[in-house]
């Protein structure tokens, strides 16, 4: 078994310069197998290679499995919860991975080599299955296909991406000043903020899609923000909506949609901050003293 594993790590390290043709050739077959997965995978090929690249990594990583299987268990569960993948998806995953590396690799992908391949990937989806499985959080998982927050005259109603922009300009300024919620945004320029997070909103409303960012889930992955905090971004956010001079159901359907995105960004404890390079440390804002909402 562990040479099984040495096999994928010194596979991994032989084809670094050229991860991104076999990450062609895994989305070309995956996607192949199944469209629908390009639900749960969206986005250009930059973010679809990052994915791609991530998972190598934790394949690469697994020489001491064993050691690391606590990280395995959260990475699952954040899959379930965050990412809308399921226990499914990993067989054709794996197909379409066993079937990029034959491509890629001709003759070289021997069958002891596939054979390794295979070992260490079900090694890995085991654990991370195990913990989709058992789950405490599953009630939070994110619905694959979620149409109960599908409003198509949302957008309209709002008055287009323009209308979308004015309640944003309105809701960064409170956030951006705010004595709390404000120390996230500290170097942060407030109007690309405004365009992301309008790009993103007139997407999930269901109009064109401009937006280039990440997912809420990885924009904010190292950001340890509470269920409070989140409480209190939604007042804010309502307020924002309100004094633009649209309605309360509008305000009602903007929220349903924008907490779609909730379960993909709190934690519960600062543990579940998942960091995305070296030295980069959790980042949080302490409550101030003497505050009121
Ligand atoms: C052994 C199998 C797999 C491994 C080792 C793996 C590993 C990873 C890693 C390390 C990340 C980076 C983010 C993080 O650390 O949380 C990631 C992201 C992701 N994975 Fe997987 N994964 C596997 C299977 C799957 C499957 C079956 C799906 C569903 C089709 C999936 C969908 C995703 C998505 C959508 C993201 C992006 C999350 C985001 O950027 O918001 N993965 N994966
Ligand atoms: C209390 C809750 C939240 C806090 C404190 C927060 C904080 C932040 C911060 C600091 C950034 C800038 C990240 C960076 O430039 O490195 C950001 C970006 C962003 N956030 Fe949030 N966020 C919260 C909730 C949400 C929610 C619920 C959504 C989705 C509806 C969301 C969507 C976005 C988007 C789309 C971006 C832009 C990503 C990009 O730069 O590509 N955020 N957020």
């Amino acid at each position: 078994m562990k040479t099984q594993r040495l096999l994928v790590k010194n596979c991994i390290d032989d084809i670094a310069d050229s991860r991104e043709e076999l990450s062609r050739l895994f989305y070309r077959e995956l996607f192949h197998l199944d469209i629908n997965l390009k639900k749960v995978l969206p986005g250009n090929t930059v973010f679809l290679n990052r994915k791609f690249f991530n998972m190598l990594a934790a394949l690469q990583n697994v020489k001491y499995l064993e050691n690391i299987a606590e990280s395995v268990v959260k990475l699952g569960e954040r899959h379930l919860v965050k990412y809308g993948a399921q226990i499914e998806h990993f067989d054709t995953l794996k197909q379409a991975l066993l079937k990029a590396l034959a491509e890629h690799l001709g003759d070289r992908f021997t069958p002891e080599l596939q054979a390794a391949w295979n070992g260490v990937f079900d090694d890995v989806a085991r654990v991370m299955k195990q913990a989709m499985t058992a789950s405490d959080r599953r009630a939070e998982a994110r619905p694959l296909y979620d149409e109960s927050t599908y409003d198509p005259n949302l957008l309209d109603e709002i008055g287009g991406e323009a209308g979308v922009y004015r309640v944003h300009e309105r809701f960064y300024d409170v956030m951006f000043n705010h004595p709390w919620l404000g120390q996230f945004f500290f170097g942060k320029s407030e109007e690309v903020l405004i365009t992301k997070q309008t790009q993103f909103m007139v997407a999930a409303f269901n109009g064109p899609n401009h937006y280039t960012g990440d997912t809420p889930a990885f924009v904010h992955m190292h950001m340890f923000i509470t269920d409070e905090m989140a409480d209190l971004r939604e007042r804010i956010l309502r307020e924002a909506i309100l004094d633009e001079g649209l309605s309360e159901s509008i305000a009602e359907r903007w929220l349903k949609v924008d907490q779609s995105y909730r379960s993909a960004i709190v934690k519960k404890s600062i543990d579940e901050c998942v960091l995305k390079c070296v030295g980069q440390v959790p980042v949080t804002a302490e409550k101030p003293l003497n505050y009121e909402a």
